[in-house]
C-alpha cells in the first residue's frame, strides 16, 4: 500500500514543537521493517513524554542493535515528527564518537565543549535532541559528562533539562539480541512474538552493556545510575526485509518498483549463521549502494 504513495491526511505540515503522534506511529509503521519491538517502544515513550507537560527528567532511550537494523533511521523519524526541519532543525544535534570525539588525549577539551553545547542549546530552547552516535566508541569521560544531564535534578546551573530527549546508538548488545531472536525463530515461533519483558530480553541487554568489557557501556555511570528510561532492541532483519527495504529505495528515487531488482539485491548480501543464513549480516546497511549497482 506504500508503494501507492501516502494518504493525503498524513501529508499535514509539521508545525514547531508539536508532536504528532499519528505520524509518528505511521512513519514507524510504514518505514521501519521488522521492528516491531522499537516501534512499540519508541511510540509509547515518545508520545508519553511530549504529552506530559511536567516530565521529571528528559527522555532518554538507548538503541541497541546490530548494524543496519535501523537505529539512525528511527532517530530520523523522531527528529522529523518532533521538529520542523526534521534531522536539520537547529534543535536536533547529533554527535558520532569517532567524529566528534576521536582524539582521546583531547578529551578534556571535550568535555567541556560537550557541557557548553547541551548547556548552551537547551538554555535557548529547552525542547532539544541529543543524538549520540556509535556509544560503544564513546570516551567514558564523555559518557559521565552527559551522565550529569540526564538525571531527576530539577535544575543544573540555573537551567532544566526535563524538557530534553537524549538518544544513544550503538552496536552493543546486538549480539545477545541475535542469539535471541535466533532461538526464538530456531523453535518454529514468529518473530512478532518475541517480547521485550516475556523472554527477559531487556534484562539480558542490560547484562551485556554492563559486562562486555569491550563496550563503551561497561560499568557505565549511565547503567548503574538507572538514568536511561528504556533499552530498545533492534532484531536482525531477514532476506524478506532487505527486499522491502530495496523497493522503499526504488519509492525514494522515484523509480517503479522492481521485485525481480529487489528480489536479487536480496539474494546477493550475506546472511548468517552459515547453516541456515537467517538474517543479514549488515541488515539494509548497502542496499542502497547494491541498487545503483543494478540500475
Ligand atoms: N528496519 C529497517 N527498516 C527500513 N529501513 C531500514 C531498516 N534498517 C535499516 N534500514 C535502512 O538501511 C540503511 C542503514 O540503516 P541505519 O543507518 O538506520 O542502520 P544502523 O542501525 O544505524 O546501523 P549501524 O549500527 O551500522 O550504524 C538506511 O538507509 C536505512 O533506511
Ligand atoms: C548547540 O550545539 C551545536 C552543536 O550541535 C554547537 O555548535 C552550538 O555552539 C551550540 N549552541 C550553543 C548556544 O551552545
Ligand atoms: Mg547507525
Amino acid at each position: 500500500m506504500w508503494l501507492n504513495g501516502f494518504p493525503a491526511v498524513f501529508l499535514l505540515p509539521l508545525h514547531p514543537h508539536c508532536v504528532f503522534p499519528t505520524g509518528l506511529a505511521f512513519d514507524l509503521r510504514n518505514s521501519l521493517y521488522g521492528q516491531h519491538l522499537a516501534s512499540e517502544v519508541i511510540l509509547k515513550a515518545v508520545t508519553g513524554f511530549m504529552e506530559d507537560n511536567n516530565p521529571s527528567k528528559p527522555l532518554v532511550l538507548s538503541l541497541h542493535g546490530s548494524s543496519g537494523t535501523g537505529k539512525n533511521l528511527v532517530a530520523k523519524i523522531i527528529a522529523k515528527n518532533l521538529f520542523e526541519g526534521g534531522d536539520l532543525s537547529t534543535q536536533v544535534h547529533l554527535f558520532i564518537a569517532t567524529h566528534h570525539f576521536p582524539h582521546s588525549a583531547k578529551v578534556d577539551t571535550y568535555k567541556a565543549q560537550l557541557q557548553q553545547w547541551i548547556r548552551g542549546n537547551v538554555s535557548v530552547c529547552p525542547r532539544s535532541m541529543f543524538i549520540f552516535d556509535e556509544m560503544d566508541k564513546m570516551n567514558p569521560v564523555l559518557t559521565d559528562t552527559i551522565k550529569c544531564f540526564l538525571d531527576h535534578y530539577t535544575q543544573v546551573d540555573g537551567v532544566s533539562y526535563r524538557q530534553a530527549i537524549f538518544l544513544f546508538l550503538s552496536n552493543d548488545g546486538g549480539r545477545v539480541i541475535n542469539r535471541m531472536a535466533l532461538d526464538f525463530l530456531k523453535a518454529g515461533k514468529e518473530r512478532e512474538d518475541i517480547k521485550l519483558n516475556s523472554q527477559g530480553l531487556e534484562t539480558a541487554i542490560n547484562n551485556d552493556l554492563f559486562n562486555n568489557k569491550n563496550g563503551g557501556f561497561w560499568r557505565s555511570s549511565l547503567i548503574d545510575s538507572n538514568v536511561v528510561d528504556f533499552f530498545v532492541p533492534f532484531l536482525p532483519l531477514e532476506h524478506k526485509h532487505v527486499v522491502m527495504c530495496a523497493l522503499a529505495e526504488m519509492h525514494t528515487l522515484k523509480l517503479a518498483p522492481d521485485t525481480a531488482i529487489a528480489g536479487k539485491i536480496a539474494n546477493d548480501i550475506p546472511y548468517f549463521p552459515q547453516e541456515t543464513k537467517m538474517f543479514s549480516v549488515k541488515g539494509c546497511k548497502s542496499v542502497k549502494q547494491r541498487l545503483k549497482y543494478y540500475l
